[in-house]
């Protein structure tokens, strides 16, 4: 999985789009993953608004490093480890990144395009290839991950 230049600015440039309004963003991304998968509701005990601030943070942060991987792989590799601690299966990443790219089509409108998609659906496998690195140790090369 490797991600091109361009893919890289066209996530980065979509995103600055989203930033303003990253509150909303997240409210609606909770609403439509609890929409896609009511079960997962119950893995999250404290309140949405928080939790989508910590999600809008860490998208910011790896959004804008993408350039830069190496600095990002190990903050991500932290942040999957703790995702096991919160019952966070790897088949829970799917509908999340369902939601995540349904909440950017709503958002972006008229600007999120067949290679925009293309773009975030190819970082968003990137992301979790890392978080979930632990759970397949064939994926433990950095590189490779890292594509
Ligand atoms: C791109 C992938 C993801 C990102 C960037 C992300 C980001 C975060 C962040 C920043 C936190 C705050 C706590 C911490 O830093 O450890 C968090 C907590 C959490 N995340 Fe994720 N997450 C992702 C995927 C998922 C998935 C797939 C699930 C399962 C549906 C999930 C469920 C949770 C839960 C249950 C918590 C703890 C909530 C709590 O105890 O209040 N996350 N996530």
């Amino acid at each position: 999985m490797s991600l091109t230049p361009h893919q890289i600015g066209l996530v980065q440039s979509s995103f600055s789009k989203v930033e303003p309004i990253a509150e909303l963003a997240a409210i609606l991304f909770y609403r439509k993953l609890f929409e896609l998968q009511p079960d997962l509701r119950s893995l999250f005990p404290r309140s949405i608004e928080q939790q989508g601030r910590k999600l809008m943070s860490v998208l910011m942060v790896a959004v804008g490093s993408l350039t830069n991987l190496p600095a990002l792989l190990p903050v991500l590799q932290s942040l999957g480890a703790r995702h096991v601690t919160y019952g966070v299966q790897p088949a829970h990443y799917e509908p999340l990144g369902d939601a995540l790219l349904q909440t950017l089509q709503t958002v972006l409108g008229d600007n999120y395009t067949r290679e925009v998609h293309d773009a975030w659906a190819a970082v968003y496998t990137l992301i979790t290839g890392i978080m979930c690195a632990h759970d397949r140790p064939e994926q433990h090369n950095l590189q490779r991950a890292a594509g």
